[in-house]
């Protein structure tokens, strides 16, 4: 077998792409290494959502340069692939300023990576120049129908795509361009793809989109399905313990059928990741969002209703084009409000193309360094406090692997903290009762509770 590496950057989705191109390869003599240099073909799968994430991309190409060179000097096959996001908007920017890329491959075209890399192949064996193969298409027919099922048998917890794309334009965001229009898979395709991540094991699937909540497609009633309905579709699959999805938009979410779902299917857990980026509605407005805040504190409390015990989540984004202090304290003043398990803060990032950018009134970076680190003194606060809540109580655990200390399991909570166990029996794979102890900010700890099996004979 010859070997393969792949580096990911970003989001869920470019995780599950990774994994999706390996699995394309395999058939084709490639395995995976986690050694680069010992890589036939390395894929740099990339982000664009940032100017920090881009660079990250310029520079790790200019490391695969070495290894690719040496490979070839040896007389090997050695091909340089960038997929993802930043091939799909630098994609001819890309071949300039590193002319040894082999490949460029958006992430609407990856199912053509086989027939792509072996004309790369074939130009390299015919003349010595570059290949420079580039697809950044968005093709009219679906990537997933060319896309054999995954493999997950190593795997407790699963990503599966169901959604892909955006149609909301937010002033800051590059998706709509890298990703295109918003396309949800049929729900008989994703359906069979729970199904075979469940007999392989999989115990948890996260389902996936950039905008998973606009999940829309035909009922086999022939109705409309959306996020709610596939929710409780696929919680009847037998073995599949725990369901997820992200990343959802505040204007899609008053879906009735996700409403019920979060009441009454214990399956589907407790946690909502629910990105607002800002408190102030003239920032708002301003960001092309079409909600305000109020709303969105309408929208938290429906699902709070329904699920007591739901922690959120969220994304923020400080130094917005405009955005005063006061529009900052709105901010502020919103996170007091909802009180969040966890969330994400960024520093507005100006990315070529997209409305904001060419916006006046840029907020100086060390007025967005200041609001940064005040929003995330708040927001770890009130994480701390979410997870000091569980101390002294008891809650399942998906047990997901051994940790690198001696006695240690590592797990997920409902709530998707990370959870380190204390346990002298192996409990991976299994779901266990453990009682919190202690916490910090970004952990949980416990131990089995007692009394528990974690076999048929072994009692804790
Ligand atoms: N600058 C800063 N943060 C951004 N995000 C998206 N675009 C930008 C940008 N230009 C953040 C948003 C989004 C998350 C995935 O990344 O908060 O929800
Ligand atoms: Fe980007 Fe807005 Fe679409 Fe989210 S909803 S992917 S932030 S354009």
């Amino acid at each position: 077998m010859k070997k393969l590496y792949v580096k990911t950057y970003g989001c869920q989705m470019n995780v599950y792409d990774s994994d999706r191109m390996a699995q394309l390869l395999r058939p084709h003599g490639y395995e995976m290494t986690d050694a680069p240099d010992d890589a036939n073909i390395a894929i740099i799968n990339t982000c664009h959502i940032r100017e920090k994430a881009t660079e990250k991309t310029f520079s790790e190409v200019g490391r695969f340069k070495k290894y690719r060179a040496k490979k070839r000097k040896a007389g090997e096959e050695g091909l340089l692939v960038v997929a993802g996001c930043v091939a799909q908007a630098e994609g001819a920017e890309i071949m300039r300023r590193a002319p040894y890329v082999d490949v460029v491959v958006g992430p609407q075209a990856y199912h053509r990576l086989p027939e792509m890399i072996a004309q790369a192949k074939r130009s390299i064996e015919t003349f010595t120049g570059n290949p420079q193969v580039i697809d950044t298409d968005f093709p009219v027919e679906s990537k997933f129908d060319h896309m054999p099922l995954p493999d997950s048998r190593s795997s407790l917890s699963s990503f599966l795509s169901i959604q892909e794309g955006c149609d909301k334009f937010c002033a800051f965001c590059v998706v709509p361009y890298t990703r295109g229009a918003e396309y949800s898979r049929s729900a008989a395709e994703i359906l069979k793809e729970a199904e075979h991540l469940v007999n392989q094991g999989v115990k948890e699937i996260t389902l996936l989109g950039q905008n998973v909540s606009a999940y829309k497609v035909q009922s086999p009633q022939g109705g409309t399905w959306g996020i709610g309905a596939l929710c409780t579709e696929i919680a009847n699959i037998e073995g599949l313990e725990r369901i997820r999805y992200t990343t959802s938009h505040p204007r899609d979410m008053m879906d009735p059928d996700l409403i019920e779902a979060h009441r009454s299917c214990p399956k589907l857990m407790p946690f909502l990741h629910l990105p607002v980026q800002s408190g102030s509605d003239r920032i708002l407005e301003a960001m092309n969002r079409k909600h305000t805040a109020k709303r969105y504190e309408e929208v938290i409390e429906v699902f709070r209703e329904a699920r007591p015990d739901m922690g959120f989540s969220s994304d923020f984004i400080v130094g917005f084009p405009g955005e005063t202090e006061e529009d900052f304290e709105a901010t502020l003043e919103l996170i007091r409000k909802i009180n969040y398990a966890q969330a994400y803060s960024f520093k507005y990032s100006p990315r070529p193309g997209t409305p904001a950018a060419t916006l006046d009134l840029q907020v100086p970076t060390n007025i967005q360094d200041i609001r940064l680190e005040r929003i995330q003194d708040l927001l770890f606060q009130q994480q701390r406090d979410f997870n000091n809540s569980f101390v002294g109580k008891t809650i399942p655990v998906l047990v997901e692997k051994l940790g690198n200390q001696k006695n240690q399991c590592l797990g997920k909570s409902p709530h998707q903290q990370s959870v380190q166990i204390e346990s002298s029996h192996d409990i991976v794979g299994k779901i266990i009762n453990i009682n919190i102890t202690d916490a910090g900010l970004k952990v949980l700890m416990g131990r089995p509770e007692s009394g528990l099996y974690v076999s048929d004979k072994t009692k804790i």
